[in-house]
C-alpha cells in the first residue's frame, strides 16, 4: 500500500527502512534512508505509526536485552 504519494513509498518500504542497521528514529530519517525527502508531510503520521509497529515488533522478537528492556 502506498503511504506517501509524493515519493511513492509503500508501507513495505518504510518497514524495510526500519530494519536497516542504522535504524531511523524519526519520519524524516525514514525519507533519508529511502533516498528522498518529505514533500507535503501528509504521510508523516502514517510513517510514524508504521515505524512504531515495526520497531515494537523488533524489540518483542529479541525478547529484551541490555540495550532495551522487555516490552
Ligand atoms: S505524501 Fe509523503 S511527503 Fe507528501
Amino acid at each position: 500500500m502506498i503511504v506517501c504519494s509524493c515519493n511513492v513509498l509503500t508501507d513495505h518500504d518504510v518497514r524495510t527502512a526500519c530494519q536497516a542497521e542504522t535504524r531511523p528514529r524519526s519520519a524524516g530519517q525514514v525519507y533519508g534512508c529511502l533516498g528522498c525527502s518529505a514533500q507535503c508531510g501528509r504521510c508523516a503520521r502514517t510513517i510514524r505509526k508504521i515505524m512504531d509497529e515495526a520497531l515494537g515488533a523488533a524489540e518483542a522478537a529479541c525478547g529484551g536485552c541490555s540495550g532495551h528492556p522487555k516490552p
